[in-house]
């Protein structure tokens, strides 16, 4: 593709014009993609009205780009490998040409099953290649889906389909994770008690549990679609129809249905998948994220199939059966290209490098890490140990928000350092700003990460809820999107990012609200009043931790957690729990009522000596209580 960087001269020279000139840059780039009818324009609108659009006028179906666009030259070529839970058990190919068809035939079945353009699918469902042609199918006709992540509970999932009214779901009968089974269909049937759009549920059967069926809304994914029709038109999509919704956490309230359109998404996607990984057409990439979130998104399913490459999906983790099985998977399918999460690295190194020797990964040529920062250790680890000191790691921050990886590195062509992040993808403009707003400039610089000006892949609204969109992203600082994230500039220009600056905490690459786990945690019978702060955490990168005041009526402290933390998984799901509950007397709290986070994250973190200026606290002997208490 001639829009591939293939030096850092190439880099700096597109860099520069993709700033200089943006219709020329990304319009030549737009036209090398399928369109039915070319867009008009390139891009309008801007952060100040919050209003920004990408190729409008232009009509596309993005899985024509993804499948159609490759059936003649590469239609059996393989597109998809599944690689299930159980390490004996058989690996499933696609083609092209057989993906092609399956997501024709499940597109089918969607539209016998009426839903119609523009209507929301929600996919509750495990990592079965059936999750990845539901989301194709879905975009075939015009359908936005919305995947809930299935280790979210039944009241999570509830709240997810009825913020933005989805008319269909589609599960699994369970899933398979590790040792675990996921009953699925379960808690689904939990979470569709109070949801009144859902007219009718698909099932895919994967674990051959026991479920009930409930007459009349429940169909199973094998009789419907068997018996679909295997060629189904695309639907014709303007640039800016939306093509998915994604929940993600916040500093406040419940989580935002961030909305994703389709043109900008696709090129964006496309555009820094080949250039981050500089991928070739031999290339086979696996990329271990759940398409529950948005790396599963963009990087496992849309991304490479656009790309025309191989892309490998694992049902499993990493440790089923044993600590080396990421190793087996990439020896099994030779991986040239390898993406995964700096939790997933840490976990692995601690379990001996041995794991890893005894494979055969001569097949790796790049590494990736996405989801939370890297440190040192883990990045040289993966380098030195598992790249064999011979593969680029790329290391990509990103965002839900952004669609697309913004800053990163390109593997063997621009310049890598442990743990940061390193340069802007062509077309993101950083700025890193103070507290105050004013804008940092030069280098060894560290402040919070801003983008100045729009790029194709930026989510353009909340669903139903553009005040929130504004609110949450272009208000602290105006005409800027805020990412929410500190970041520092070293003395050569390359930047790292040094984590969440707001009430977000990320645990094992997931995000996570402080206030959607107080809400939670609230909510149980015997808490009076709760404050969740995140501390460093050895494996998972952050842990939660929930600072507790509870009422007298229960005072076996074991059963209060135990019962904390079921009340947790029931409302949010596992992921949400805290891994330290301190229960205390009171909170530190200003004269006007705020709790001192500040206070609450040192205490956490066992940075108890300077702990700052405490002369505002209400009652600061308080404080001296919560640091004896420390768990
Ligand atoms: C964090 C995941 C450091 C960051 C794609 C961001 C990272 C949040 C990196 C988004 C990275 C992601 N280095 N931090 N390479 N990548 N993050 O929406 O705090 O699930 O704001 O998107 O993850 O998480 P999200």
């Amino acid at each position: 593709m001639f829009w591939q960087i293939k030096s850092y001269e190439e880099y700096q020279n597109a860099y520069k014009k993709s700033l200089s000139e943006p219709e020329e840059f990304w319009g030549e780039i737009a036209k090398s993609f399928q369109w039915k009818k070319e867009f008009d324009s390139v891009q309008s609108g801007d952060f100040k009205k919050v209003d920004v659009k990408w190729f409008e006028g232009g009509i596309l179906n993005i899985t024509e780009n993804a499948l159609d666009r490759h059936l003649e030259k590469r239609g059996n070529h393989t597109a998809l490998i599944f690689e299930p839970n159980e390490e004996n058990s058989e690996t499933k190919k696609y083609t092209f040409q057989e993906l092609y068809t399956e997501v024709c035939k499940t597109a089918n079945m969607l539209k016998s099953s009426g839903v119609k353009k523009g209507d929301r699918v929600c996919l509750y469902m495990s990592m079965v290649p059936e999750l990845l042609i539901s989301l194709l199918a879905c975009a075939r006709i015009g359908a936005v889906h919305t995947v809930v992540f299935g280790g979210f509970s039944a009241k999570a999932l509830s709240d997810r389909i009825n913020d933005c009214e989805c008319s269909l779901l589609i599960t699994n009968d369970g899933g398979f994770r590790g040792e675990k089974t996921i009953p699925l269909k379960e808690i689904a049937d939990e979470a569709l008690k109070t949801c009144p759009s859902i007219s009718k549920v698909i099932i895919h059967r994967r674990t051959y549990s026991d479920i009930s069926l409930q007459n009349g809304r429940d169909f199973w994914w094998h009789d419907l679609q068997s018996s679909a029709a295997s060629e189904c038109p695309a639907e014709p999509m303007q640039s800016e129809d939306p093509l998915f919704i994604l929940y993600t956490s916040g500093s406040t309230g419940k989580p935002k249905g961030v909305v994703h359109t389709t043109a900008g998404y696709m090129v964006w996607g496309a555009y820094t998948f080949r250039n981050v990984f500089q991928i070739n057409d031999k290339s086979i990439y696996w990329c271990s994220a759940d398409i529950g979130w948005v790396t599963g998104h963009t990087y496992l399913t849309y991304a490479p199939l656009i790309n025309g490459i191989t892309t490998v999906m694992f049902e499993g983790v990493p440790n089923y059966p044993h600590p080396g099985r990421f190793w087996n998977v990439i020896e099994k399918h030779k991986v040239s290209h390898f993406y995964t999460a700096p939790t997933a690295i840490r976990a692995l190194m601690g379990q001996g490098d041995h794991w890893v020797e005894r494979a055969e990964l001569s097949s790796l040529k790049v590494l990736g890490t996405v989801g939370e920062p890297i440190n040192e250790e883990a990045w040289i680890w993966y380098h030195d140990i598992v790249g064999r000191k011979k593969c680029p790691v790329v290391d990509t921050w990103w965002q839900t928000e952004t669609g697309g990886i913004m800053i990163s590195n390109l593997a063997g062509v621009t310049p890598m350092k442990p743990s940061y992040a390193t340069l802007p993808l062509p077309g993101v403009e950083i700025v890193l700003k103070n507290d105050k707003g004013t804008d940092l400039t030069g280098n060894n610089i560290e402040g919070n990460l801003c983008i100045k000006r729009s790029w194709p892949g930026i989510a353009r609204t909340v669903f139903r809820d553009h005040d929130r969109f504004k609110q949450t992203y272009f208000s602290t600082y105006e005409g800027y999107y805020f990412t929410g994230d500190g970041c520092k500039k070293d003395e050569n220009g390359l930047y790292r990012i040094t984590g969440r600056v707001d009430d977000v905490i990320n645990v094992s690459g997931h995000r996570i609200g402080t206030a959607e786990v107080e809400d939670a945690i609230d909510l149980n019978p015997h808490v009076i009043e709760s404050a969740v702060v995140g501390y460093p955490h050895d494996i998972k990168g952050q842990g939660i931790y929930a600072f507790l005041i509870c009422d007298q009526t229960l005072l076996d402290q074991e059963e209060i957690k135990k019962s904390i933390l079921k009340t947790v998984t029931q409302q949010i799901g596992p992921i949400a729990k805290p891994d330290k509950i301190q229960i205390v007397s009171g909170l530190p709290k200003t004269r006007s009522g705020k709790i001192m986070r500040r206070i609450l994250r040192k205490i956490a973190s066992g940075e108890t000596e300077n702990l700052g200026d405490t002369s505002t606290l209400l009652d600061p002997q308080i404080v001296e209580e919560l640091k004896e208490g420390k768990v």
